[in-house]
């Protein structure tokens, strides 16, 4: 007879087999704008013929996603539970459903980790070419985790003595505006490939912040970074590069800033013994999956980095148990 153990073992291996079946329900729906229809009740056999499902597989899919409690079920109508209606439905401040099409978009990379662990490089060897759909649902997917982290650090981190901010990397501008919003006397720079650019301009002109914003288009691992900033952010970057390419990259922020001027990175990190977090453990095999060069680094990576480069002593900020500042000030 099976002992306790093992049946809670096997209920949890069960699970973590089968988990994989609840991304592809939440991918199916967000990808069909399931959850925008279901703000009112309808029934499964509308839903097929708004989004062009088969009657009974929607039927089926819509009983998956009441399972998930993102949508609940009476009388045969289905409508949105209160998480999917504040995170699933476009143009809620609370929308997830780009970062989810993001992720459902690197779906292939996990298929084949096999690949990827027998060479230890991206799918077939390179990063991810994306398309523009595949590149937007990136960088909006970004502003959609971002928006919560930015009026995080803008809680646990006083910006008000900085005029001029580099956010290196910058994708959507989320931290950009966010940190202008609060600091009216602070201007910024968003550094950050031309296609993304693009789509930092969209956001920052919704902002209403145009004149206070500038872009410069360039690759952070060979181009300058300018200079005369007072303050730096690296976020969610590091861990798409190797630790040489991440060094020089914090020499180049170093120079790029004035003396005094402050650099935080912000990213994924992990404990020095890389005992936890469970998250950001589990995020370095996905950077590893998408760029080959990916990894999570620890303090003692990021300090290495800094004090090579020059810089004071730093200070480590927890926003949540995952996501941790490493700040440092140039001498
Ligand atoms: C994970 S996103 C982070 C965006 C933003 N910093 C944030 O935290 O929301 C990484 C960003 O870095 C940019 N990036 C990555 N490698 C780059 C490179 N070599 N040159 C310029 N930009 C790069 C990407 O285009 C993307 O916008």
């Amino acid at each position: 007879m099976a002992s306790t153990n093992e049946r809670e073992w096997g209920t949890h291996i069960n699970a973590l087999s089968t988990a994989f079946m609840k991304s592809h329900v939440l991918f199916a729906a967000n990808a069909a704008g399931v959850f925008a229809l279901l703000e009112e009740p309808r029934g499964a056999s509308e839903i097929a013929q708004r989004v062009g499902w088969d009657a009974r597989a929607a039927r089926i899919l819509l009983d998956a996603l009441v399972s998930l409690e993102l949508i609940a079920q009476t009388g045969g109508l289905y409508r949105n539970a209160p998480i999917a209606s504040a995170c699933l439905v476009p143009g809620k401040t609370g929308y997830q459903g780009n970062i989810v099409n993001h992720i459902s978009n690197t779906v292939n990379q996990w298929v084949h980790v096999d690949e990827t662990l027998r060479t230890g490089k991206a799918l077939h060897g390179e990063r991810h070419q994306r398309t523009p759909e595949e590149l937007r649902a990136f960088i909006l997917g970004m502003n959609d985790i971002g928006r919560t982290s930015a009026r995080e650090m803008l809680d646990v981190i006083d910006l008000s003595s900085f005029r001029n901010l580099l956010d290196v990397g910058g994708g959507p501008a989320t931290y950009t505006i966010a940190f202008l919003a609060a600091h009216p006397a602070m201007r910024g720079t968003v550094f950050d490939r031309p296609d993304v650019l693009a789509i930092a301009r969209e956001q920052v002109h919704e902002a209403g912040l145009d004149g206070r914003v500038s872009y410069a288009a360039g690759d952070l691992t060979t181009d300058p970074l300018g200079s005369g900033y007072d303050l730096i952010l690296v976020s969610n970057i590091i861990h798409s590069y190797s630790s040489d390419t991440n060094g020089a990259l914090v020499r180049k922020c170093f120079d790029a800033l004035d003396s005094g001027g402050t650099l935080i990175i912000k990213d994924f990190l992990t404990e020095n013994d890389r005992s936890g977090p469970a998250f950001s453990l589990m995020f370095a095999l996905r950077m590893l999956l998408a760029n080959g060069e990916g990894d999570t680094y620890s303090f003692a990576d990021i300090e290495s980095w800094t004090q090579a480069a020059g810089f004071a002593d730093g200070r480590v900020v927890d926003l949540t148990p995952q996501t941790r500042l490493w700040v440092v000030r140039k001498p």
